[in-house]
This record gives C-alpha cells, sequence and structure tokens, in this order.
C-alpha cells in the first residue's frame, strides 16, 4: 500500500519491491531509545524492538534526549551550520577529545590530525586519497634522493674519486673496457630506464577477503563483495584481497607486485647500485570486525602479522573502525583491544549519535601531509552542527567514567548468552555466534540441501536471512537483517538500551524460526 500518494514510485521502487518480497517494506514513523514504530494496518503504531540499530549508528539509541536537546538548542541559538574556511573552534575541540580518548586506549601520545567528512564511505575515501598523496610525495623525494645520488657519481667519477668496478658492469652488461666515465653514461641510462616502468605505477591497495569500505568510487574498490565492486572496476583503485586465514598470502602478494629502484651509491672509490624499495602499495585497510562480510573478528595473531609485514614494507595501516567503533565494544576503538595500532582510523555511524551525517578520518603526525587539507573538503563537512553532536556523543561516552563503554559490554554478554542458547538448542541449524561486545552476529548453516523443499526453495533465492528477519518482524515484533554479502548470518547491534525483554523476544523468535526451519515450514517463514 502506498499511503502518502498513488502517483509513480520513483525513489528506487525496485529496492522496495524486493524488501517487500520479504515483507520488510514496513514504515516506520517514531523513534526512541531502543524502539522503532511502524505503521500497522489501521494506522496504530507498533513498536518494534530494534536490532539493527541504523546499522550501528544509534549505538546510544535513537533520539537520544540530550543530543535531541543539543541539536535544539543548536539550531535556536541561531548557530552558523555552515561558515567553511574560517576558524572552527568546535571541529577542533572534537579532534582534541576524539584525541584524548584514542590516545588513552592506544597508549600512545602521538597526535592524530582529523580531516572530517559526511559519511563513512568519504572518511575512507579521504584516507585513501590521502595516502596517496602521501605516497606521491615519497616517490617524490625518492626520485629527488636518486638524481642527487647520480650527480654525486658522475662528479666522483670525473674527478678520478671513483671508478665503475668490473661487479657493477657485469652486472648491468655493461663494457668492461669503457673507461667509467662512459660506463656511468650507460649505467645512468640503463637504470633510468629501469625505474622509469615502476616510478609510473599506480598505487596498489591492501583489504580482507569479506572486507567492507564503503560504495563510492575508490572505496567500492576495497570493498570484496564482486557485485558491489566490478561494474565500477575501471573507474576506481586496484586492489589485492587476502585472505584472512591464509597470513603466508601477504608475502606471496608483495613478492608478486612490489617494486624495486636502483639507485646509484658512491662508497668508497667504487660506484655502487643499490637497491631502494619503491612504495607500490598505498595503504592496508582492515576492519577489525567486518561488519557487513557477516560479523567476523580479526584474528590477533592475523592483525600482528599484518601490522609487521607494513611496517617492513612502510605500507600505512587503516583501520576502518565505521562500524566497530564509537564504543560498540566497549571501546572507542574496537582494534585497540587486539593491539592494533593504526596510521589511519575512520570513525563514522555513531559519530553522528543517529541525528548528525558526520565522519573523520585521523592520521598520526608521523604520516600526515598538511597539504591535503587545501586539496580535499566537501561544503558539509565540519560544520558546527555535526560537530557539536558529536562532541556530545563523545561526552554520554565518556561520562560516569565511562558508563556507557560498560554498558555496551554488559548488554552484549547478555545478548550473547541468548543467541548461544539458540545456537545450543539448535546445533543442526545454527553454526555460529561471533562478535564482540554489541555487534553480534549468528549464522545459520546452509539449508540448501534441506529435506524440505520449501526450505531449499527459501535457501536458494539469496534471500534467506531477509526471509527470517521478516518473519521476526511480523511475528515476533524484532527488527534485525542479514549482513548483505553473508545473508546467511543475521546481526545484532541494538542500542545500549536494549532491554532483557526485548532480548528475551529476539531469543523467543530466533527460537520459533529454527522450529519452522527445523519442521520444514518454508513456506510460513516466506508468507510475512
Ligand atoms: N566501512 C565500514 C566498516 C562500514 O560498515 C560501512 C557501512 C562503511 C565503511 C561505509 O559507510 O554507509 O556511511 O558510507 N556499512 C553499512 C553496513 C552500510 O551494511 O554495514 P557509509
Amino acid at each position: 500500500k502506498n499511503s502518502v500518494t498513488d502517483g509513480p514510485e520513483l525513489a528506487e521502487p525496485y529496492l522496495r519491491q524486493v524488501l517487500g518480497m520479504a515483507g520488510l517494506a514496513v514504515e516506520y514513523v517514531r523513534a526512541e531509545g531502543n524502539t522503532l514504530y511502524r505503521r500497522g494496518e489501521g494506522d496504530e503504531e507498533i513498536a518494534v524492538a530494534d536490532f539493527a540499530g541504523g546499522y550501528g549508528s544509534v549505538l546510544l539509541g535513537h533520539n537520544h534526549p540530550d543530543l535531541v536537546a543539543c541539536a535544539q538548542e543548536l539550531l535556536a541559538a541561531g548557530t552558523p551550520v555552515h561558515a567553511q574556511f574560517s576558524r572552527h573552534p568546535y571541529a577542533n575541540r572534537l579532534a582534541a577529545e576524539l584525541n584524548r580518548i584514542v590516545g588513552r586506549e592506544l597508549g600512545t601520545d602521538e597526535p592524530y590530525f582529523a580531516i572530517f567528512a559526511n559519511s563513512g564511505a568519504e572518511a575512507v575515501e579521504a584516507a585513501l586519497k590521502h595516502a596517496e598523496l602521501d605516497r606521491g610525495l615519497r616517490i617524490a623525494a625518492l626520485r629527488s634522493a636518486a638524481k642527487d645520488a647520480a650527480e654525486a657519481a658522475r662528479d666522483a667519477v670525473a674527478q678520478g674519486r671513483a671508478q665503475v668496478p668490473g661487479r657493477v658492469r657485469r652486472r648491468f652488461g655493461i663494457d668492461a673496457g669503457a673507461p667509467s666515465t662512459d660506463a656511468l653514461e650507460q649505467l645512468t641510462a640503463r637504470l633510468a630506464a629501469e625505474n622509469a616502468a615502476h616510478l609510473d605505477r599506480p598505487p596498489l591497495f591492501l583489504a580482507l577477503e569479506g572486507g567492507f569500505h564503503g560504495k563510492l568510487g575508490l572505496s567500492v574498490q576495497l570493498t570484496h563483495n564482486e557485485s558491489y565492486r566490478t561494474p565500477f572496476r575501471a573507474l576506481g583503485a586496484q586492489a589485492r584481497f587476502v585472505p584472512p586465514d591464509r597470513p603466508e598470502a601477504l608475502k606471496e602478494i608483495h613478492a608478486r607486485e612490489r617494486g624495486v629502484l636502483h639507485v646509484l651509491e658512491v662508497s668508497g672509490d667504487q660506484v655502487d647500485v643499490v637497491e631502494r624499495e619503491f612504495p607500490v602499495f598505498c595503504a592496508f585497510l582492515v576492519e577489525p570486525i567486518q561488519g557487513e562480510g557477516g560479523i567476523r573478528v580479526l584474528d590477533a595473531e592475523f592483525a600482528g602479522a599484518i601490522q609487521r609485514f607494513c611496517a617492513e614494507i612502510d605500507c600505512p595501516v587503516v583501520v576502518d573502525e565505521i562500524q566497530s567503533g564509537m564504543g560498540r565494544t566497549g571501546r572507542l576503538l574496537a582494534s585497540s583491544r587486539a593491539g592494533l595500532r593504526g596510521d589511519y582510523y575512520t570513525l563514522a555511524k555513531t559519530l553522528g549519535g543517529g541525528l548528525a551525517k558526520t565522519s573523520v578520518m585521523l592520521v598520526r603526525r608521523a604520516r600526515y601531509r598538511q597539504e591535503f587539507e587545501i586539496v580535499h573538503s566537501s561544503t558539509f563537512a565540519k560544520d558546527s552542527f555535526s560537530c557539536t553532536i558529536a562532541l556530545k556523543v563523545l561526552e554520554l561516552l565518556e561520562a560516569d567514567g565511562g558508563a556507557a563503554y560498560r554498558r555496551a559490554e554488559e548488554r552484549g554478554a547478555a545478548l550473547r548468552t541468548a543467541l548461544e542458547a539458540v545456537r545450543d538448542d539448535f546445533p543442526d541449524l545454527v553454526g555460529d555466534v561471533r562478535g564482540q561486545g554489541l555487534m553480534l552476529g549468528l549464522e545459520f548453516r546452509d539449508q540448501g540441501g534441506s529435506a524440505s523443499e520449501s526450505v531449499r526453495a527459501l535457501a536458494a533465492g539469496g534471500l534467506f536471512g531477509y526471509f527470517l528477519a521478516g518473519h521476526l518482524l511480523h511475528a515476533h515484533r524484532v527488527r534485525t537483517f542479514p549482513t548483505a554479502s553473508a545473508v546467511n548470518t543475521l546481526r545484532f547491534e541494538p542500542s545500549v538500551h536494549v532491554s532483557d525483554e526485548e532480548i528475551g523476544r529476539l531469543e523467543a523468535g530466533l527460537r520459533d524460526v529454527c522450529r519452522l526451519l527445523r519442521e520444514g515450514a518454508g513456506d510460513r517463514l516466506a508468507g510475512a
């Protein structure tokens, strides 16, 4: 039913139709705390326990009264929301507060500079662009060092202080009998030609299989799901995907793709040729807990392997905390628990408190290039409205000695206990319960081999989790979604206000789903 107008539906009608198949195209008319109210058939409000949590943007609950008050006060006071190219004390305060908390969690006092953006994908985009700007400047420095070294070698040979030894001539196929001045000319030309091939190489990004970093031009090329990525392959960045269960793949990719520059060096009375690693690898993107890819926690050992590998080849690590961060696991940065240290961090979602669209990209000082501030910007980023709300979000997280972080952990543990109880009672149907804090997933086993034809049909359509979600919504007043790239996994990212009653309702709903699957009643699950 189209309740507003009978005119044509033009805002993504196909998506609505797909959602409609699973009974998910309902209208929500009000939201408060952990509850979304949907419009019923007779216009009445039906309270739904929200376990989708705006895909992770409402950790503090929908319309948190302090955040709503903050927004109302800002607007009532006539705050200049858009005053680009002026001093932004609110942005600076926000950056300082983020640094205080990040410093505490990482145990470092190296500052991180903040670049603000509007969405998660844009923060990722900014991180990738910054990393490429940095790579370009590092290449320019390498180029100029190579040029200086070549000149120093030429002077040394011209003045008779150094010679091109036979060892170097043989290695580069240079005439053994030529005078050193001629040999050096030949050598310089050979190296210039070899190096040129590397100096123009485009950046290569590294990311994990199953990862999700957004759907913009660059970021979608680092998002693993092929259906999102491949139609746009020609637009964007080159990435190599690393399987999280095979750390040795890091070395293999490096061996295959690395770049080496040959640079002249005078040592004693000989001209030598030394190798310098050329920065092909622009950045390594990693989610501490993969969200959209199925709620998969990054293994601490693998995190360590990534950290060591990137340090060895001087490749910056971008830790994408857009979904896992902002307190969801009991910390501002979920990665700080695994000891992963990012050169960059991206934060979004709950940063805007569910009211503002805002995101931030943090870069540690040692990597920061201030030139970036001139070449990257957005009309909407860093505005007073978003920054002030984000500051309030941090204040709410930090209040009472971090009560909200502790609550995320405690509610997460309660939710996990309920999910594990379902898994223990239905091991034939539930394969796994994963995640940390209030970022949890429950994976159903593939039902493609079910004895029931209706369950097999449900499993075959690619919408398995969506049908289960539709049933949970209509029969149990619980809102959850599968992770989009792993539709057998339902994800649970409620707010810190989620109650025992709501967790109980979810558990009862999941048990009902399991019983229907066991009974082979696929038609009842599909009949939302
Ligand atoms: N990075 C991560 C880890 C994300 O989970 C998301 C979005 C993004 C980047 C992009 O952020 O949507 O603000 O541009 N994840 C949602 C999901 C869409 O389904 O988990 P965005």
